[in-house]
């Protein structure tokens, strides 16, 4: 879910800011910050598109950044876009390091993220060096490239990806909460998904809604915690980045980013893997084959089942389709469903 990069002043863009409370966070933010804040378009419509609550985190951002500055001893650089949610930045650290901070919106998957990079220790994730669960923040140590920049084929990518997600399922099971009855990410699927379907004003076939949903009721009739690693749950090629130097744990050459860190089976994180790259699909002029294709490829790199992974792709890529849309990002989400009306034979 990589998307065009766009940055924009927040001055000229968040219509809730007052003229005076944009010059106070000025003053206090020039303490340790640039004078003004940018952010991404995708991450102001994303905000927006969370109505009251996410306006009401765009207007506290400032005040998060100077907070976190202050208590680290941050100095902020350029503004990172990419990602879809979250403030990112280039910092630099009293000592004159330089990291990247992240200040995430209030949503609890962050507290998940911290978790789950923690127990890492650097294999497969990115190193933490500080982080506060009171405004979400982050303090990384800085990466390169996207997989997305620098990979030369799709095939190239999904063989990276599965190294570097047999790194990442390592993670000791205890990083992540329980799964309460009900909550399995499939379960929370099938609902998501009859739920935006109607809400959105049926954006996509009943046929391909009801197809992901028996998909869905498979998974979700066969989860089980005792087998399930900890998930990056959103391992697109946007989220793997290029380690600056070797080092073990880190043998594709790219480490995650992002993590949700939930329980499932691993077939969950390929079948995100096999989402990706929709508009391929749309050009090709036998979508199914490449696909399965893709999902064998993944199961032969990692020993696990590939209609699995077919099964929770499918899933992936309807409900992203209808997230996507609903979060605002209504292009992004139209190729999603498409892709998958595609996959209809
Ligand atoms: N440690 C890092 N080093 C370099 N760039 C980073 C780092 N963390 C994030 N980024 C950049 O910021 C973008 C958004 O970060 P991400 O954590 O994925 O945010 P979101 O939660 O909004 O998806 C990434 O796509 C990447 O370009
Ligand atoms: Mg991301």
């Amino acid at each position: 879910m990589n998307t065009r990069r766009r940055t924009q002043f927040y001055s000229a863009e968040v219509s809730v800011l007052r003229h005076s409370q944009a010059r106070w966070w000025r003053r206090a933010l020039g303490l340790h910050t640039a004078a003004v804040i940018q952010f991404s378009e995708d991450m102001r419509r994303t905000a927006e598109a969370d109505g009251e609550r996410g306006r009401a985190w765009l207007a506290a951002l400032p005040g998060h950044i100077a907070t976190i500055s202050g208590a680290w001893s941050l100095t902020i650089g350029d503004v990172l876009d990419g990602g879809k949610g979250a403030y990112v930045a280039r910092v630099r650290t009293g000592d004159g390091m330089p990291a990247v901070l992240k200040i995430a919106p209030p949503v609890p998957d962050f507290a998940n993220q911290v978790r789950t990079i923690v127990a890492a220790e650097g294999h497969g994730y990115v190193r933490l060096y500080a982080y506060n669960l009171d405004h979400n923040a982050a303090l990384m140590e800085p990466l390169g490239p996207t997989l997305v920049t620098v990979s030369p084929s799709v095939e190239r990518s999904v063989d990276v990806l599965a190294s570097m997600l047999r790194e990442t399922w390592l993670v000791p099971a205890s990083a992540a909460t329980a799964v309460a009855a009900g909550n399995d990410k499939a379960s929370q699927l099938i609902r998501l998904i009859t739920n935006l379907w109607v809400e959105l004003g049926e954006p996509c076939s009943r046929r391909l809604r009801d197809l992901a949903v028996r998909y869905a009721e498979q998974r979700a009739a066969a989860f089980d915690a005792g087998t399930s690693v900890v998930c990056h749950g959103d391992p697109h090629a946007g989220n793997a980045l290029a380690v600056p130097a070797a080092r073990s744990g880190a043998e594709a050459g790219f480490v995650f980013i992002d993590p949700d860190g939930f329980l499932c089976d691993r077939e969950y994180d390929l079948g995100v893997v096999i989402r990706g790259w929709p508009e391929v699909l749309l050009a090709s002029d036998d979508p199914v084959t490449q696909l399965r294709g893709y999902a064998n490829r993944l199961a032969a790199a990692t020993g696990v089942d590939d209609q699995v992974i077919w099964e929770w792709g499918f899933v992936e890529r309807v409900s992203s389709g209808l997230f996507l849309q609903w979060k605002g990002h209504e292009g992004e989400g139209r190729t999603f469903l498409d892709s998958g009306e595609a996959l209809l034979v």
